[in-house]
């Protein structure tokens, strides 16, 4: 962390401490409080880290009031229109895009490592067959560490980046392999003339009687909705994922963890509620009813893929998916889904009703995702799944550059203590 020239100043009753202030190269500067309690005896307070940086990080930037996400620098439009995603995996792990000699060598290495080592078959099987396939990732994702413990040294540099290959490249194969456990249907290998994408939706709809042949529109729509999922700095499952790998713990155990975090409709799940919900509206002169159950503070219904924690203008992610949908759903013949024309018709309801625009509430990723997976053939309950696979690199990325971080230490905060304070154990028949 570069040096400070800048500070705040603490006041409390008489006394006063000064807090050093580091400037980033990018957002609003940070104020250092990692000695506060050594001097002052106090703790800070924030619920839901909404002020709090947790990390020093190179990877992601996100300017919530422009509605700008940049990894490594490069915007995301940029990305999604241009590059692909296994190119923005490199730039995730590695800092710089590849020459063409470094991403010929990591896509060879990431291809060669999409099989499962086969007795995870069994695990597969070991699994209900109504599973939801989120329960199951993270299941087979967590016993990873069983199967490939040759890669879970951490302090190893080279089995650390073995153990990335190893997870951009299987989670395809484990995320397409929980769908077809779900629906009953027999696994489908992954094939190594394939494109990423293109082996990822094979994988899920291919079956021993028939092939499937990949469309090309279809592959480059699902490499985009990969693409923009790849990274989203410091949200609940990547610090999720930094605060497992702190302790110590192994990268399938971390990406394990952050799989779980992800899970929920707060977060990765949102996908999957969102559809649930344009189906639940069903009609477009049925908005109306929905938007003022949201506005309702009696009502928790909220308009699912609605708000972000830190996009205050618009999701960057969501113009590009929206585009995607419309183009999935032509190609496909479709346009007039009505799910696509409920969800267009509550964007704009939502988007000219005061209670939105006060709280800068707008359609984030999860508002048009749903529309292009299900167009495709996913089912709802594969959407986070999706997520999950795209989020990974993101996941891993940051992974590396913590334990990277000289700075690093276990995490741990603290509390706001408001329970009993210490009082004597009385025997049960005192009570
Ligand atoms: N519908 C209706 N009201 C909302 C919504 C919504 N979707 N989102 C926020 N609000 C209201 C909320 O009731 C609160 O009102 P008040 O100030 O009167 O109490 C205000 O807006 C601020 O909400 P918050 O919950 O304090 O904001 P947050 O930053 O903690 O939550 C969020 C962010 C994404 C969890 C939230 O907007 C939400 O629940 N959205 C729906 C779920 C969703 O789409 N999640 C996907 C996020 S993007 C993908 C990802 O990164 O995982």
């Amino acid at each position: 962390m570069a040096d400070t020239k800048k500070h705040a100043t603490l006041t409390i009753g008489d006394d006063s401490y000064e807090l050093p202030i580091h400037s980033p190269t990018a957002g609003p500067d940070v104020i250092d409080i990692r000695a506060l309690y050594g001097k002052a005896g106090v703790f800070t307070y924030d619920p839901g880290f909404t002020s709090t940086a947790s990390c020093d990080s190179t990877i992601t930037f996100i300017d919530g009031g422009k509605g700008e996400l940049l990894h490594r620098g490069y915007p995301i439009d940029q990305l999604a229109g241009q590059s692909h995603y296994l190119e923005v995996c490199y730039l995730l792990l590695y800092g710089e895009l590849p020459s063409a000699a470094q991403l010929e060598a990591f896509e060879f290495s990431i291809t060669h490592h999409t099989m499962l080592h086969e007795q995870m078959v069994n695990f597969f099987r070991g699994f209900r067959r109504d599973a939801h396939p989120m329960a199951i990732m993270v299941g087979v994702v967590g016993a990873m560490s069983a199967f490939y413990h040759d890669s879970t040294d951490i302090s190893d540099e080279r089995q650390r980046e073995v153990a990335s290959h190893r997870l951009i490249a299987k989670m395809p194969t484990i995320a397409a392999w929980a769908f077809k456990y779900h629906i009953g249907q027999p696994f489908v290998y992954p094939r190594n003339d394939l494109d990423y994408a293109s082996n990822f939706l094979r994988m899920c709809f291919a079956v021993p009687a028939e092939d499937y042949d990949v469309n090309p529109i279809l592959s480059r729509a699902m490499d985009r909705i990969f693409t923009l999922h790849a990274d989203h700095e410091q949200n609940a499952s990547t610090s999720t994922v930094r605060l497992a790998s702190s302790s110590g713990a192994n990268p399938f155990a971390c990406i394990a963890a952050g799989i779980a975090c992800l899970w929920g409709p707060a977060h990765g799940g949102a996908n999957q509620a969102c559809l649930e919900m344009l189906e639940e509206i069903g009609t477009v002169d049925r908005i109306p009813e929905f938007i003022a159950r949201a506005k309702d503070k009696n009502d928790p219904f909220r308009l699912m893929g609605f708000g972000h924690r830190v996009y205050k203008n618009h999701d960057p992610r969501a113009t590009v998916m929206k585009q995607s949908a419309d183009e999935v759903l032509e190609l496909l013949g479709v346009e007039d889904n009505p799910k696509l024309q409920v969800a267009k018709a509550l964007e704009k309801q939502a988007l000219e009703d005061p209670y939105f625009a006060e709280k800068k509430l707008f359609p984030n990723v999860d508002f048009y995702s749903g529309i292009i997976l299900e167009a495709m053939g996913f089912p709802t309950s594969m959407f986070t799944p999706i997520f999950a696979l795209s989020r990974t690199v993101g996941w891993i990325s940051q992974w590396k550059e913590q334990l990277g971080d000289p700075q690093m230490k276990i995490g741990r905060p603290r509390q706001l203590y408001q329970g009993e304070t210490a009082r004597d154990y009385q025997d049960i028949e005192d009570r």
